[in-house]
């Protein structure tokens, strides 16, 4: 466990470095627009879609240069949507990452244009690694299908539309898997795309990222019953008091606790199998994250 927070830290270190230096030149000097960015990219968060670009790239011994590229970008969509999410036109959130969520720090409009910046720059920052041709290309269409109108965008479509609705079970796994699911997903497959010595056909990674992009935002809905608004550095009880049915809602939180186990246990299971020790990190991770506390 020791060895396993001390790589964790050793992955956010590098993306944090990795994030400020891609930011440098990429905001004019007197932007508000590229403070505000600045402001929601650096504020904390614990980096899991870019950790996981960086550990299925050592996992399948990739090129670090290029997963760190990568992870950085999907760090940059990821802080764009939360900036959007927190508009008062979505979920109208006052905090995001313990400090006042982006528009509440520098107004509407700038912070929706923090989130555009922001976007962008993952693209370009893709486009400008150090990865070859196929490797940019086939990074820019992973992240883009993940996060346009069939995956987080569309997530966040139905979330919005199921408000003071009753969402069956299968409602919910397709807001959650698109919304949270898909960008968890693409952030596997970015590390896969990393490492060119594994065809990639062979590579055992999707099963284990669908499983732990759904635990992902069941624990998230979870969290939002159950931790404080201290803990989270995000409002609580938010869900309920937009009247949004979530895993914890429908199901009680035991059982959605339950649920949220067992594909995380499968999603060990197979990782295990294909990958033996390697897959310690992915593993410990999955697990940590089920038992997260923010
Ligand atoms: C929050 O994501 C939004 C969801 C998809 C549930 P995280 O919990 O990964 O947020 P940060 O990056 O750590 O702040
Ligand atoms: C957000 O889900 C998913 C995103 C695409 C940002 P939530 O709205 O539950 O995320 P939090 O709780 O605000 O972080
Ligand atoms: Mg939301
Ligand atoms: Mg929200
Ligand atoms: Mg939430």
């Amino acid at each position: 466990m020791e060895q396993y927070k001390e790589q964790y830290e050793h992955y956010i270190k590098r993306l944090e470095d990795r994030l400020e230096r891609e930011c440098k030149g990429r905001f004019a000097p007197d932007s508000l627009v590229g403070k505000a960015a600045h402001y929601s990219l650096m504020a904390g968060g614990k980096r899991v879609r870019g950790t996981l670009v960086l550990a299925f790239c050592d996992m399948l011994g990739g090129n670090s240069e290029v997963a760190e590229a990568f992870g950085a970008a999907i760090e940059m969509l990821h802080c764009y949507s939360l900036i959007h999410d927190d508009l008062p036109c979505m979920d109208d959130a006052d905090t995001r990452r313990g400090k006042a969520s982006c528009h509440k720090k520098f107004g509407e409009a700038t912070a929706l244009l923090a989130g555009d910046a922001l976007l962008t720059l993952a693209f370009e920052v893709i486009a400008a690694s150090a990865g070859t041709g196929q490797q940019r290309a086939e990074a820019c269409l992973c992240l883009a299908q993940a996060a346009g109108g069939r995956g987080m965008v569309y997530g966040q479509e139905l979330d919005l539309a199921f408000e003071h609705k009753q969402p069956t079970e299968s409602d919910l796994i397709r807001i959650h898997t698109h919304k949270t699911g898909d960008l968890i997903h693409a952030a596997g497959r970015l590390g896969v795309i990393a490492s060119t010595s594994v065809p990639r056909d062979e590579v055992e990674c999707d099963a284990y990222t669908r499983s732990i992009g759904l635990v992902f935002q069941i624990v998230d809905d979870l969290l939002d019953c159950t931790a404080t608004a201290q803990q989270l550095g995000k409002p609580v009880g938010s869900d309920a008091a937009a009247g949004k049915v979530t895993f914890a809602t429908l199901k009680g939180i035991d059982a959605a606790y339950g649920r949220a186990q067992q594909l995380t246990e499968n999603a060990c299971a197979r990782l295990e199998k294909c990958y033996g020790k390697k897959s310690v990190f992915l593993t410990t991770l999955a697990r940590s994250l089920l038992e997260r506390k923010n």
